[in-house]
């Protein structure tokens, strides 16, 4: 039941400050002590060599962030992988390579190929899912839930921030993210909360910059890259804007040319290591008439940028950078006269190959 909400995905995009509290109280105890993965997954996985994320769409996305947290806090080099290529060209593999199914659905049907082909194989998977009882979870070695609760939009939001979440306390729970992740996910929560009570700033943003355009552009580095290519799918597949999202460093080997009077390219600036890297790109491609729209973190952010991110560990700034993303794209489809929550052409659930 979406109650007052005129969309899904409005709802669910409001839910995600919720489903991060969830998240925490499922996976840490009262004393800050991580509970609720076996043992037998974390010691499948610390025998592993090398993890494999595999996922579609959206939980691709997602895993391209995860990366990050297995190799940084619990230094396991990882992969991530589209089901659809996986499937029929599997990369040469590690010795002892453990696999890892995201999936909001738990049923989609390339990624269920590439659990059946490693399974045969031999090697260990284990499935994060946000539908528990699916396909995926019920087939792999091992299952742990993404709690983002029913997710009923086709664009998906709130199960990408679980999905993130959940490796975060995953990867946390093999190694050391060096600083206190269970506070810094309750502030994660309280300032998505802070995001999501701005929505006029994003209506107005959507609506002025993307009402009439046929195309835009979502850059960043680094995390920002990651997050940059979710925004963009966000925004495409619901109001059927073109955009690309892409590292910001590769404007320079081609994209630049696409840029015209009056295109606009959002940036997402969260990262320090590469901030002035990408507040030259945003320059240049301003002056050649883009118009530009700087999310940026409050460490980070100078006057003239669309908006201010709350500050919490870089690392996690990308549960905070998606969300106008997906304001954005709610409104620029809104002021389109489209229907949010029902794209055409697509499923929520892709169970054919
Ligand atoms: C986009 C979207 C899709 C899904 C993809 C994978 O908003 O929802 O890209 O992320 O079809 O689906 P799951 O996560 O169910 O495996």
């Amino acid at each position: 039941d979406k109650g007052a909400y005129p969309y899904y995905m409005l709802k669910e995009i409001d839910e995600q400050a919720v489903v991060a509290r969830n998240i925490a109280g499922h996976y840490f105890d009262e004393d800050g002590n991580l509970q609720g993965i076996p043992c037998a997954v974390t010691d499948a996985i610390e025998a592993a060599d090398r993890l494999y994320i595999v996922a579609a769409g959206t939980s691709y996305h997602a895993g391209l962030i995860g990366k990050r947290y297995f190799e940084q806090w619990a230094k396991i080099p990882t992969e991530v992988h589209i089901a659809s290529e996986f499937a029929y060209d599997q990369p040469m593999l590690s010795e002892k390579p453990f696999f890892i199914f995201l999936s909001q659905s738990g049923e989609t049907a390339d990624s269920r190929e590439v659990l059946d082909n490693v399974k045969k194989q031999g090697y260990p998977a284990l499935t994060l899912a946000n539908v528990m009882n699916s396909t995926l979870t019920r087939e792999a070695d091992f299952a742990l839930p993404v709690l983002a609760g029913p997710e009923i939009a086709v664009a998906s939001t709130k199960a990408y921030t679980a999905q993130v979440l959940v490796q975060a306390i995953l990867a946390a729970s093999l190694g050391n993210p060096g600083f206190d992740l269970k506070a810094e996910l309750a502030k994660v929560a309280v300032e998505i909360q802070a995001i999501t009570d701005e929505k006029e700033s994003f209506k107005k943003i959507a609506e002025d910059a993307l009402k009439d355009q046929h195309s835009a552009f979502y850059i960043g580095r680094g995390l920002d890259a990651a997050v940059a290519l979710e925004a963009a799918l966000k925004l495409k597949e619901i109001s059927y804007i073109q955009t690309e999202g892409f590292a910001a460093g590769e404007l320079k080997h081609g994209t630049i040319s696409l840029i015209e009077e009056g295109t606009p390219v959002f940036a997402l600036l969260t990262q320090s290591k590469t901030a002035g890297l990408l507040r030259g790109e945003v320059a240049q491609v301003a002056a050649r008439g883009a118009n530009t729209i700087v999310f940026a973190s409050e460490e980070l952010a100078k006057e003239g940028d669309a908006f201010v991110l709350p500050q919490v560990n870089e690392l996690l700034m990308p549960l905070l950078a998606v969300i106008p993303a997906q304001l954005v794209a709610y409104y620029a489809t809104l002021a389109r006269g489209l229907d949010v929550d029902r794209p055409r052409n697509l499923a929520k659930s892709v169970t054919v190959q």
